[in-house]
């Protein structure tokens, strides 16, 4: 096992490069089922959240090589549409493969995806959207299994713009027969980075990233080389990095559209942030202003980027109010910040932060990927040292954090660690 150890850090300084998105490569990896052709994945991050979608694929059949950071994939028989509870288990965009599974085979078998520390994380409104297309699903307990000899297409209202439900009906109706139109549809870039990808394969798809995305089907799909769109989580990461510690950075191959929800209320919070040629560059010099931040469906604040906003409350001047309306349990990070001398306050969606605390190092637990990020992000503000315990968390969705941070002036090591009988993490050396 694993920590980090984090030293408060220097205000952080220099240019760091963002990666492709997690979030657009994980449904661009389940697409590849939809084609016999080799697909060319470049630019593909190394993350755990990917090698297990990869490895949930050749589970099915799929071969895929990789050259460095480039995946050529190929799909010409697949040998089942079993997925391996084993590897869907292991992350829940898994479920992202009934769609095309259904759409190329007419028929997969999938255990329920469960919930996880975030929230419950039903998968109602894939199901919902799959049977409009005219599968049928029966429930075996351990698994679910959906058929259907031909996907009709048909008009699918979403009760909620669900990130997953849109992506895996979007990937089931581009070979269905006829027209399909989702309305509600997600709007995140990652919606229209997967549309993109599939129009690039010869689908037909128009409005995606808007409300409303119709798709008009086609017989076959080929092969085609692609490279996803920036991770605007991770870019946003770094930009709180920087907000919490006062300092001077650039991000290199970030999109600043994308980054719109997150860097205004950076701003709000009074940090610049502005576009510099194909940079973005964030200068903060003052402690931040309290913010208020609800979390919604893109083009809102999003959810992922809520730990951060936490915690740059608790260093900030005044009161801030963060609202979370789409996972129900996003605030066990409030528990771990509050071991580091945040005073939060948690009522059911709401957390009240009274900030300008000085934080000191603590032993903290990622509960979750995006609240690991968070507390090594409040390790870099804390005064003394702080240990970050669960990074297997953090590595799911990001490449090299520590180096990365490190890179601009930060100073965090990774340390192996056993845990003895009474739960206390010691050191094996560095
Ligand atoms: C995706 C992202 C995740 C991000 C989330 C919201 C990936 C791999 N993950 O997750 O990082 O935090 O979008 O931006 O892209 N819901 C239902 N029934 C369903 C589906 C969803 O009730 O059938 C609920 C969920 O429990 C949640 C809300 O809808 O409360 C949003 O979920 P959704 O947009 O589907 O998120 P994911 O696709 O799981």
């Amino acid at each position: 096992m694993k920590m980090l150890c984090v030293p408060q850090s220097p205000p952080l300084q220099g240019e760091v490069r963002i990666n492709t998105s997690k979030n657009s490569m994980l449904p661009i990896l389940a697409a590849c089922l939809l084609t016999k052709d080799e697909v060319i994945l470049h630019d593909v991050p190394c993350l755990t959240d990917v090698r297990w979608m990869g490895r949930l694929l050749q589970a099915l059949g799929v071969r895929i090589t990789r050259q460095e950071r480039t995946w050529v994939i190929g799909c010409t028989a697949l040998r089942t549409t079993n997925a391996p509870p084993d590897l869907v288990q292991r992350l829940r965009a898994s479920f992202l493969v009934t769609g095309p599974l259904l759409a190329r085979c007419g028929k997969v078998t999938i255990p329920f995806p469960g919930g996880c520390s975030i929230g419950s994380r039903p998968v109602d409104m894939h199901l919902k959207g799959l049977c409009v297309l005219g599968a049928r699903s029966r429930d075996r307990g351990f698994a679910l299994e959906m058929e259907s000899p031909q996907l009709r297409g048909d008009t699918v209202y979403l009760d909620y713009p669900s990130v997953g439900a849109t992506e895996n009906i979007l990937m089931a109706a581009v070979l269905a027969k006829g027209n399909t139109c989702i309305v509600n549809a997600a709007r995140e870039p990652e919606i229209e980075d997967l549309a993109r990808f599939l129009c690039a394969m010869g689908a037909h798809i128009e409005g995606a990233g808007s409300g409303v995305i119709t798709i008009e089907g086609v017989k076959e799909l080929h092969g085609c080389a692609y490279t996803a769109i920036s991770d605007r989580i991770e870019a946003g990461t770094f930009l709180y990095a920087a907000a919490v510690t006062g300092g001077d950075i650039a991000l290199r191959n970030a999109c600043a559209a994308h980054m719109r929800p997150v860097t205004a209320k950076l701003r709000e919070s009074g940090v610049d942030v502005w576009q510099d040629g194909d940079l973005i560059r964030l200068r903060s010099t003052a402690p931040c202003a309290a913010v208020q931040v609800k979390t919604m469906p893109y083009p809102g604040f999003p959810t992922d980027m809520q730990p951060l906003a936490l915690t740059l409350a608790t260093v900030s001047r005044g009161v801030s109010v963060i609202t979370e309306t789409v996972f129900e349990n996003r605030f066990l990070l409030a528990g771990e910040l509050k071991r580091m001398g945040a005073l939060i306050q948690v009522q059911d969606r709401c957390a009240v932060v009274q900030g300008a605390r000085a934080l000191w190092g603590a032993r903290v637990s990622a509960t979750d990927l995006r609240a690991g990020a968070a507390l090594v992000v409040a390790g870099l503000a804390a005064a003394g040292e702080t240990q970050v315990l669960g990074i297997e968390h953090i590595t799911r969705g990001y490449e090299n954090l520590p180096y990365k941070l490190n890179a601009l002036g930060a100073d965090i090591k990774i340390i192996d660690t056993h845990i003895d009988h009474n739960n206390t993490a010691q050191s094996r050396g560095r």
